[in-house]
């Protein structure tokens, strides 16, 4: 099942990165080029400016303050994918390949604006609350293991959350516990389809072109249909994942957002 989702991203991928416009972007910059290091920009003003382009071309994915929202909280000043002021930059201008955190291409110097802004959000954040041991007994008694994967162990039907302690923030993971239709991971668009004799399969859609539709059912096979043998085709609006409002208390819904947040593996 893996290896079939996999091969889709990674086609998916090669479209997006390995057409020579990203290969020109890449080099575009000339700080980029030249090795550059240190941020040039990092008065008062240049801080004012990174925060304002920051809201214009950041904050949908990392909020209006940094503390994240599909994106990582930025505020944390650790950072997966290298803290210094190079990474950070580079990481605006590149991209980081098989995330979600796209490349954005601005000026040299509107791009060190806004690495001086991130650097001016550290500690802003604070601690997650809720206690992590608590919160891994929540994922147990709420049985979360059965469509994820953790460590080695789980279910396929949603994201692995091995690493979603970096790649997301608190407050993310705390609306995808209780509010999972609101933004829904396009790589887990759910539809059901319906064959010409009657039934219906729900399912994880995988694949599909012109003649043909796959997808992961309720029990993680894979299920391919013709499209000329269906009635029908729905594309849910709806996550596969249901909504724990009300079903998991405040206080365990907290500990088990400071558990996911702790996730941080490889
Ligand atoms: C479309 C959503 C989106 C936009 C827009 C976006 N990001 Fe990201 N960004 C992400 C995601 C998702 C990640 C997590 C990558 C991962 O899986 O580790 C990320 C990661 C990062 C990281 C690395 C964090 C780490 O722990 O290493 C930095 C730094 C960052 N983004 C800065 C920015 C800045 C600055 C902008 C605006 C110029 C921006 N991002 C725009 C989605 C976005
Ligand atoms: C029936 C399968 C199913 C169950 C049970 C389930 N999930 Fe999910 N989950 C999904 C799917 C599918 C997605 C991706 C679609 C989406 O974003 O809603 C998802 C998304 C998520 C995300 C967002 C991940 C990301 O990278 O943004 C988190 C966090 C999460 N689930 C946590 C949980 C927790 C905690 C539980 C138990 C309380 C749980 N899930 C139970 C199927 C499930």
């Amino acid at each position: 099942m893996t290896r079939v989702r996999t091969a889709a991203v990674g086609c998916v991928l090669t479209l997006a990165l390995g057409s020579p416009l990203a290969a020109q972007r890449r080099v575009a910059s000339l700080d980029a080029q030249q090795g550059r290091t240190e941020n040039p920009y990092t008065s008062a003003e240049d801080v004012a400016a990174g925060q304002t382009a920051f809201r214009s071309r950041c904050a949908s994915c990392h909020g209006f303050d940094g503390m994240g929202n599909r994106g990582p909280d930025l505020t944390r000043d650790v950072f997966r994918h290298g803290s210094s002021d190079r990474a950070l930059f580079l990481n605006i201008l590149n991209g980081i390949a098989g995330t979600g955190m796209p490349s954005v291409r601005l000026s040299d110097k509107e791009m060190w604006q806004i690495v001086a802004y991130v650097r001016s959000l550290r500690r802003q954040g604070g601690p997650v609350d809720g206690d992590p041991v608590a919160g891994r007994q929540v994922y147990d008694r709420a049985a979360c293991v059965r469509c994820h994967w953790i460590d080695g162990e789980g279910g396929r039907l949603g994201p692995d959350l091995t690493s979603v302690g970096w790649r997301r923030s608190a407050r993310h993971l705390r609306a995808s516990i209780l509010d999972p239709d609101d933004d829904i991971d396009a790589d887990y668009r759910q539809v059901t389809v319906r064959p010409r004799g009657g039934g219906a399969t729900r399912g994880i859609l995988l694949n599909e072109d012109a003649f043909s539709i796959q997808l992961l059912d309720s029990l993680e096979r894979l299920r391919s249909f013709p499209k000329t043998d269906l009635d029908g085709i729905e594309r849910g609006t709806a996550s596969l994942m249901p909504s724990f409002e009300g079903r998991i208390n405040a206080a365990d819904v907290t500990n088990l957002v400071a558990y996911l947040a702790s996730l941080k593996g490889e």
